[in-house]
């Protein structure tokens, strides 16, 4: 029986794949890599492209909407998009090993465990095995050349869509947190930080790894500006 493999790529730095995960894709027959918009391209695959020959593979591109949080679409939609996607995946492992590359971890907000998820659903007794890769967090950290944690500290990762109640009770109660799919709520989020006199702790990533990749030490210059959604804030007290 042919494996499914769920592969991390790491952050976007081609560097930044590891050996395993190339070696493991190099004896797929297809890639099956996801994009969040149909009419986008696949971060990941983008990775992969510059770093081996796909000219011998099947490579697909398959929308995954994001789960239970597709605007405007019912779960019902979204999951039948899943079932799909999911079903495409089960008829090319008739050809071969099948590759599903996916940007940094699979295991932190990564399609790859609902992929996961859908497929065990359909076809119990499959093979899948997962290839970690480097976490956006980790290139993070270490662009800003900062620990994560250390000795007896407690790190929290977290959406930072979170409400206000909540982020605040997580920000209060650990020593380092890592804000996730903050693009979207940094005026939020300042106002929050100043308020707990840690918006000087804070510094936001965009696009770490990548061509774009930006640092911001100043969270408070971001106030009116477009932050790309690779874009995570590490907040370190
Ligand atoms: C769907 S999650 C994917 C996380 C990924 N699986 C990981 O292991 O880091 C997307 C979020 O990851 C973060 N992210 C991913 N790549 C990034 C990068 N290159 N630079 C900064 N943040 C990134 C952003 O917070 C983004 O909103």
């Amino acid at each position: 029986m042919n494996t499914f493999y769920i592969i991390g790529t790491g952050p976007g730095d081609p560097e930044l794949i590891t050996v395993k995960a190339l070696r493991t894709m190099e004896k797929c027959a297809t890639l099956v890599a996801p994009k969040a918009k149909v009419n986008g391209d696949s971060t990941a695959l983008g990775i992969v492209k510059g770093l081996m020959n796909l000219e011998s593979k099947r490579v697909l591109e398959v929308c995954f909407p994001m789960h239970k949080v597709l605007n405007g679409k019912s779960t019902q939609e979204v999951e039948a998009a899943w079932q799909e996607a999911a079903r495409l995946i089960l008829h090319h492992l008739k050809d071969g090993d099948v590759a599903f590359p996916t940007l940094g971890d699979p295991a932190v907000y990564s399609t790859g465990f609902y992929v996961y998820a859908t497929l065990k659903e359909m076809a119990p007794e499959m093979e899948i095995k997962i290839i970690p890769g480097i976490t956006a967090m980790s290139c993070c950290s270490a662009t800003g050349n900062q620990p994560l944690c250390l000795g007896g500290e407690v790190l929290s990762v977290v959406p930072a869509t979170f409400d206000d109640m909540r982020l605040r009770q997580i920000i209060t109660s650990c020593d380092s947190v890592v804000l996730m799919k903050v693009h979207n709520v940094v005026p939020r989020l300042i106002t929050l930080l100043d308020e707990l006199n840690l918006i000087d702790k804070a510094v936001c990533y965009e696009q770490c790894g990548m061509v774009g990749e930006k640092v911001h030490p100043d969270l408070r210059q971001l106030v009116g500006r477009n932050l790309h959604y690779f874009s995570t804030i590490i907040i370190r007290k």
